[in-house]
């Protein structure tokens, strides 16, 4: 893949029905679109997916475990029966409100590996580190932890999301995205994952989205809020490219 190509992905949290879903698809394959669209519905909407060619999709979290005693949890084995080929890994509302470890994460990456599912690793500071000029740190601790022991030869993607701007409409600063970003490229490269893409994530709208496109080191997107209407998910698209 031509690293020209900028990933536009979907994060649809807890939106949308099967039936909503499909629609969606429908209207989005009427648009013309550049570049890489991946989409993340829920787990409820999985066999809408199944259903349809048109896009690569994926779980917005899967259990590191493929089947077992773990009630509530989603299978990256059925999953990979049903054509997905991409796991957000560590949302940071996952890491907030789920608690999800570093170190449960690199079991989940090397899960979704072994059944050559595409992760896509969420990575992001709070206000408060921000503030204590921790992000560096909480960056590279995160990298280290999460992709320890994890194989850098198939495709893994990282999400930059500073925790503070995701959902609330504060997005990044150009010049804190073009630091991190760099950041992150350092230390992706120092630690083997020299291919592996960077997208950024956290209130990203039609408005701020070429600006953010034009940084280097920044892949793509991961959109939340305006990724559910197809008009403003293309219109990102478009304002990008
Ligand atoms: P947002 O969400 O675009 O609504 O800020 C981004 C995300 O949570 O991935």
């Amino acid at each position: 893949m031509s690293s020209m190509t900028k990933i536009f992905a979907a994060n649809w949290k807890l939106h949308k029905t099967p039936a909503e879903s499909r629609e969606f698809c429908t209207k989005l394959q009427a648009v013309k679109t550049t570049g890489e669209i991946m989409i993340f519905p829920p787990a409820t909407s999985w066999e809408a997916f199944a259903a349809q060619k048109a896009f690569a999709w994926g779980a917005q979290n899967i259990w590191h475990e493929v089947k077992g005693a773990f009630t509530g949890e989603n299978s990256a084995a059925v999953l990979k029966s049903l054509g997905g080929t991409l796991a957000l890994v560590g949302h940071s509302e996952r890491r907030q409100l789920f608690g999800e470890t570093d170190e449960l994460l690199a079991k989940k990456i090397k899960t979704l590996q072994s059944l050559a599912i595409t992760p896509v690793l969420c990575i992001g500071e709070t206000l408060d580190e921000r503030e204590k000029n921790l992000t560096e740190k909480v960056l590279r601790h995160q990298l280290q932890h999460s992709l320890a022991g994890v194989d850098s030869a198939p495709r893994v993607i990282v999400a930059y999301e500073p925790v503070w701007a995701i959902g609330t409409g504060k997005v990044a600063s150009e010049a804190q995205v073009r630091d991190a970003h760099a950041f992150v490229r350092t230390t992706l490269n120092e630690t083997g994952f020299k291919n592996s893409q960077i997208l950024y994530g956290g209130s990203v709208k039609a408005d701020n989205a070429k600006g953010l496109n034009a940084i280097p080191h920044v892949d793509g997107f991961l959109i939340g809020g305006a990724s559910l209407e197809v008009d403003s998910f293309t219109q990102i698209m478009q304002n990008a490219n």
